[in-house]
């Protein structure tokens, strides 16, 4: 029995699907921890390729269970829609193998339309959420008037919930809240059957996989710097997508866990608004978003690129503790004859140094960024397997961010496919 837990040290999109892939070749369940669909895991394996929302990426995997935890939001159509998408590319029996815990909170259609008419509020200021309810969601189940995936099957009881929730957000936000709730418990009526055989009591779940001796991997969604407590407030995500939210959202033992791995990419990316100290908007920027193919999973949005920034990593490495690294994308940064890295910020405004990755978000937008540079390798390193193959300059800027962080990165990205990586012992 042992847990291995992924999560992604940047702003998202760090390429975790890939590794989460790889590691469930050897798990008997998957899980998920926090999040909702606003994530996006991109896996390419077998000659399928799924871009994961709600459901584990652990069901590319034969056999291997998939657990919706409960610090999950879980919107019904959005799951049983994936589900059926998945199964037309493939993996046939996935409705055998994937649960949801019952005590995760239901986004509901309602959590979305306030979602919309919160961002539209909040006009320049807006966080650029997904709009898909996450946070309305989450907030509902902190202020106690959200309904947990258990109380769905009291049909009265639930009808009345609703409706109160509902009134409550109409009343608030009059005709901007574009919502008829009617209509969406009339929908329920068939959601209770087709999910009825998914939903079980997560914490039972976890320990009959403990007894039994299970390998587990949580696959950590969204990041930690956009989780709600270490990210870049106000914005960020709703959940803790950090270390913590994995423990909390799941109820695993902390003595069981193997490995925390924290996924990289060599760059720096990230969806949505907020500050973004490295982020180049020129000639830079706008190569690593085209060599990299640089979409956000969940909507294909173009992400805002930059050089990486190592003062963030060395904070996502505080407060996560990764046991070591995965870095992605390496063979990305091969065109550029001298690579940037982020070393440390100054305050414009005073010209000090500041000492670690700031709380503020106004210091956060207003620090300037020091860099080293350090020489590229100008070639093509896709698709190469092997540590000894990387030319000189790319091993060099491996161990570059090794000594910053210190932390080792254990795997390296070379290309999209599941092959595509470099293991190093
Ligand atoms: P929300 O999670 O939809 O409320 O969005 C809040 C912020 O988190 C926005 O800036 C989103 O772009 C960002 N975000 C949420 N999920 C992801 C993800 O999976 N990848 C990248 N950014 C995300």
């Amino acid at each position: 029995m042992s847990t291995t837990i992924i999560i992604g040290t940047q702003w998202g999109d760090e390429g975790k699907g890939k590794l989460t892939d790889i590691l469930c070749s050897q798990a008997d369940v998957v899980a998920r921890a926090a999040g909702g669909h606003n994530a996006g895991h991109v896996v390419q394996a077998n000659g399928i390729y799924h871009n994961f929302r709600l459901l584990p990426s652990g069901l590319m995997t034969p056999k291997c269970l998939a657990l919706i935890g409960t610090g999950v939001v879980f919107h019904i159509p959005t799951f049983l829609q994936e589900l059926k998408d998945i199964e037309e590319e493939g993996i046939k029996d996935a409705r055998d193998r994937v649960f949801v815990s019952d005590r995760c909170h239901v986004n509901f259609d309602l959590h979305a339309a306030v979602d919309a008419a919160q961002e539209q509020e909040l006009g320049n200021n807006a966080v650029g959420s997904m709009k898909r309810g996450i946070g309305p969601c989450y907030s509902t189940k902190a202020i106690r008037s959200g309904l947990r995936l258990a109380e769905i099957f009291d049909e009265k009881s639930f009808e009345e919930k609703l409706r109160r929730l509902a009134d409550g957000f109409q009343k608030r936000f009059g005709p901007a809240l574009n919502y008829d709730v009617e209509v969406e418990i009339a929908r329920f009526k068939d959601y209770r059957a087709a999910i009825k055989g998914h939903v079980v009591d997560g914490v039972l779940f976890m320990a009959n996989a403990k007894a039994r001796g299970a390998n587990i991997v949580v696959e950590g969604s969204q990041a930690t710097l956009l989780d709600i407590d270490y990210g870049t407030y106000p914005y960020v995500t709703s959940s803790s997508a950090g270390l913590g939210g994995t423990i909390s959202g799941l109820g695993i033992g902390i003595r069981d866990i193997k490995e925390v791995i924290g996924v990289v990419k060599a760059y720096t990316t990230r969806l949505g608004h907020g500050g973004f100290p490295t982020e180049n908007m020129g000639e830079v920027g706008a190569r690593l978003q085209a060599k990299g193919g640089e979409y956000a999973a969940v909507i294909g949005k173009k992400l805002r690129c930059g050089w990486l920034d190592l003062v963030a990593l060395r904070y996502s490495c505080m407060v996560n503790q990764y046991d070591c690294l995965q870095l992605s994308k390496l063979d990305v940064l091969g065109t550029f004859e001298t690579i940037k890295v982020g070393i440390a910020y100054k305050d414009k405004e005073t010209g000090e140094e500041i000492p670690s990755f700031p709380a503020n978000h106004a210091l956060l937008e207003r620090v300037e960024v020091v860099y080293d540079e350090l020489p590229g390798w100008c070639s093509k390193i896709a698709e190469m397997c092997e540590w000894s193959d990387l030319p000189k300059e790319a091993q060099d800027y491996v161990k570059y961010i090794e000594d910053f962080v210190g932390t080792k990165i254990k795997w390296i990205g070379t290309g999209a496919k599941r092959e595509d990586m470099i293991t190093r012992v």
